[in-house]
């Protein structure tokens, strides 16, 4: 205890407002001056009266079991464990173990060598039990990887075993026994056999070797930094360690946009290091390359796949590699995509590119996942019939059967790339001669990145769970193509875009952790269902109390539909900036360029077409089971009628609204579900750590401004463009909102803002005064009564204003703008923010002034506020 003082001691007085602000940006804008007493303050009380959980230990807590649980615990689990097999990770699933119980029950097993003649967890393999205790007569088939959590009575003792066919088997088994314990699950009777759905479960981080991250938003690389491996692996065993507890059996450490230099000699050194941080947890590490290597590290002339020097680079390159690190993986291969190069420069296909590389690994057991992520940005806009979401079936499905067996096509779960809502990628279902497996983006790219809730597991059992009607009459969902079922492929899988850094909680938001524990679960057994994969990832990482359970359940499971809601509905996608930071709203933005992501909204209608018979002819990329549902549009679902159709919006859908009135809708819908979230997440107070509970709060709050930020924009931009109004008249009135513009401003100057949906009114106003201030002022009309005032400000990440909100004479609130938002450098909807200031008790006639001193390059702008109830 006192060492945990001083040393908080010594991080008050040296952590500044600006570096609180750095690392955890969510809140929006705090009392000046007061933030950091009061969070040195709070931090301290929590010092002594709580354990302060930062996240970092995500869903391996191992929390003390309380009541009945823990009583039942004490008398199940045994005072021995007893580990049969000498391989690290074996040692791994032991320690783990002795750590995971030690936590829970309180109590630290005996590690014995062999098995006693008292009660024992024991750790091994079938043979090495079998041979141990040969009278019990083991009996079992299991699968590579796959594990056995057995009790056996031998007369008057009682053992647990964690069985396995092989030592990463015995990771998996531990994990599961601990998990049950952590549920609050009895594990005195147990026989349980599980194996994982497929062999392939990786992650894919793209880290960069200088250490920033690729849509990286929990922080720097815990791999690179200054173009080596950091100095200090700690977070990458602890990441292994988390990654083991999932059964994701590989990692590929760096950017698929990848850097050549990843291949050059002096990096070799650096990647064993990472292997070896990773290899007690059975993560085999798996290297991102760039096709031109060859060329530009190799010194060749070509780069070429057909020609006989490439192979042989490439053979001698990972002759050298696999002589440092044996268990290397294999590769992942972006090539001929966004910039990327690849075979076509020499005519090639994209079976000559993988293969060479995939002969190359062979000989050492290497698998290269090749990208099915494969598109022209450069596609003419105004040609109605191109279409980027063909790309990936055009690219590959010509070539099924032509890639060696230890090639996969890594294809992205819908054809475009990871929007809100797309339909399973119609390649899944065309590939019956080549290995396949599914790439799910954990990394919040286009779902509000850090600082928006979404889990994203019903959207991705969406897809798997789609049948693709790819055989017969049998079903075939995605699932059961990737992992190689159906059509007895050898290889197959499953591939996640981390989204995890160095940031304390690993991933920026705690509630954001929730999907990379949701995609280990999806990729041991697809068939658990979301509801089930809350409840273990809740209970795992904020206790047993049920009422948090349902809390958090209800958050997350309607996150993904209320994300759409606000963003992009009926299949429009993410109506994001697509050509920025893709986070703020840019209804515009994904049209008249060649990047392929339109949803073609004129002033008469909306929507792709992607019909056969008169759009692109995407549909017909489907088994025809599938593309009879897609083509008609008396059986497209709606949400995915604008993905699939142009129509007027008029248009009605199957549940009798019209096109426009849902956008609409569904935006008002968005924002008040999370408002709503708020105040769900409020009534757990006290039943979460003040800590977590306290950034949850603050990031639910931040999320609900900006989800009336996309309501107000998108909607605004639909109204204009349709000329149509909303049937409810919420459209263009917002009663209560004063716009900063229509206020008696002095100092402040009037902007125009673009895209002109990115602020109230198509306006804000900004103070140029540097060293000064500017001040907007608003006289209060309404019913004297208590008020909540809502301040929409603008807090881009070029300095830090102060903003003051007076009433009459009296100061009623103040606080910086110093969050750090994605590349929020404009005036637009990035950058707008809402600071709620509750409880003002207003009279007719009250003055409101809001005065904003510029700090740095930011010009304390102003949108609007609103005076409401
Ligand atoms: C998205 C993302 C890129 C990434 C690409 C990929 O388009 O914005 O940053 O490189 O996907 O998957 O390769």
């Amino acid at each position: 205890m006192l060492k945990d003082l001083r040393v908080y001691a010594h991080a008050c007085s040296a952590v500044t407002h600006d570096r609180v602000a750095a690392s955890k940006p969510q809140h929006a804008g705090r009392s000046a001056g007061a933030a950091r007493v009061s969070a040195c303050a709070t931090l301290l009380v929590l010092t002594f009266a709580l354990h302060a959980e930062t996240g970092h230990d995500a869903w391996l807590r191992y929390a003390p079991l309380e009541g009945a649980a823990l009583v039942r615990a004490q008398s199940e689990i045994p005072a021995v464990i007893v580990n049969l097999d000498n391989s690290p990770l074996a040692a791994s699933a032991n320690a783990e173990s002795v750590r995971g119980l030690r936590g829970m029950i309180g109590r630290t097993l005996r590690e014995e060598a062999a098995i006693p003649r008292e009660g024992a967890i024991v750790i091994g393999t079938l043979d090495e039990i079998r041979q141990a205790m040969p009278q019990w007569n083991l009996q079992a088939d299991l699968a590579p990887e796959g594990y056995w959590l057995k009790s056996m009575d031998s007369p008057g003792v009682h053992y647990t075993l964690i069985a396995a066919s092989d030592p990463r088997g015995l990771l998996y088994g531990a994990a599961a026994l601990l998990r049950k314990a952590a549920m609050g699950e009895s594990v005195a009777a147990l026989d349980e056999k599980s194996s994982p759905y497929a062999p392939v479960r990786w992650v894919n981080d793209w880290d960069n070797l200088d250490g920033s991250i690729e849509r990286g938003y929990g922080g720097r690389s815990i791999f690179w930094d200054k173009l080596k491996a950091r100095e200090d692996l700690t977070r990458v065993s602890e990441y292994g360690r988390l990654l083991a507890s999932l059964g994701i059996n590989g990692c590929s450490i760096n950017n698929v946009n990848a850097n050549p230099r990843i291949l050059s000699p002096e990096m070799l050194p650096e990647i064993a290091r990472i292997a070896a941080a990773f290899r007690p947890w059975g993560v085999r590490t798996a290297i991102a390359i760039d096709f031109g290597s060859p060329k530009t590290i190799g010194g060749l002339d070509t780069f070429d796949p057909l020609d006989e020097k490439v192979a042989a680079w490439w053979k001698t390159t990972f002759d050298a590699i696999y002589a440092a690190i044996p268990d290397l993986a294999g590769v992942v291969l972006k090539a001929d995509s966004e910039g990327r190069v690849g075979p076509s420069t020499y005519g090639r296909t994209h079976a000559d590119a993988a293969n060479v590389v995939a002969r190359a690994l062979k000989p050492h057991g290497g698998i290269l996942l090749y990208r099915g992520f494969v598109y022209d940005h450069h596609m003419d806009w105004q040609n109605l019939k191109n279409d980027r979401g063909r790309a990936a079936w055009d690219n590959f499905q010509p070539l099924d059967g032509k890639f060696d067996d230890n090639v996969i096509i890594q294809i992205k779960h819908g054809p475009i790339d990871f929007q809100v809502r797309e339909p399973a990628s119609p390649l899944f279902g065309a590939l019956e001669h080549t290995n396949q497996a599914i790439e799910l983006q954990i990394t919040q790219e286009y779902f509000g990145q850090a600082h928006h809730t979404v889990f994203l597991v019903p959207m991705w059992k969406t897809a798997l769970d789609f049948d693709m009607h790819a055989a017969g009459s049998t079903p075939t969902p995605v699932k059961a193509l990737i992992a190689g079922k159906t059509f007895h492929r050898p290889l197959g899988g499953f591939v996640g875009v981390s989204n995890i850094g160095l940031d304390d909680d690993w991933s920026g938001n705690q509630l954001s952790q929730a999907n990379l524990y949701g995609y280990g679960r999806l990729a041991w057994n697809p068939d658990l269902t979301s509801r089930q994969i809350a409840a273990e990832w809740t209970r795992l990482t904020f206790g047993a109390d049920p009422k948090v359970d349902e809390t958090i359940a209800s958050i997350q499971l309607s996150s993904w539909r209320t994300y759409e809601n606000y963003t992009g509905p009926l299949g429009l996608q993410t109506l994001t900036d697509i050509v920025g930071n893709h986070y703020g709203v840019n209804v515009e933005a994904s049209e008249r360029n060649g990047w392929g992501q339109w949803h073609r909204a004129d002033e008469k209608g909306v929507g792709m077409d992607r019909t056969v018979a008169t759009g692109t002819g995407y549909i017909g990329q489907y088994r025809p089971a599938v593309a009879k549902v897609y083509e008609s549009l008396q059986t497209c679902p709606d949400d995915l009628l604008l993905f699939l159709h142009h129509v007027p919006y008029a248009y009605r859908l199957h549940s009798g609204k019209t096109v426009i009135q849902y956008i609409y809708d569904s935006h008002y819908e968005g924002a008040a579900a999370v408002e709503q979230y708020v105040q769900q997440w409020k009534t757990l107070r006290g039943l979460v750590d003040e800590r977590r509970y306290k950034e949850i709060l603050a990031q639910l709050e931040y999320q609900a401004g900006q989800a009336e930020v996309w309501r107000d924009a998108v909607n605004t931009w639909f109204h204009r463009e349709s000329h149509i109004d909303d049937t409810a008249g919420r459209v263009g009135h917002y009663p209560g909102r004063v716009e900063a513009e229509a206020m008696t401003l002095d100092g402040y100057a009037v902007r125009d803002i673009t895209p002109f949906e990115d602020a109230s009114g198509g306006q804000a106003v900004a103070c140029a005064a540097r060293g000064g201030s500017c001040s907007a002022t608003t006289k209060f009309s309404g019913a004297p009564g208590w008020y909540s005032l809502r301040v929409q400000y603008f807090d881009q990440t070029s300095g830090v204003s102060h903003y003051r909100v007076w009433v009459g004479k009296q100061l009623i609130d103040e606080w910086d703008a110093d969050m750090q938002l994605p590349r929020a450098i404009r005036l637009d909807s990035t950058s707008s923010t809402r600071r709620l200031i509750p409880g003002i008790a207003l009279r007719p006639g009250d003055e409101i002034r809001i005065e904003g001193r510029p700090g740095g390059n930011e010009q304390a702008a102003l949108d609007y506020i609103e005076i409401v109830k």
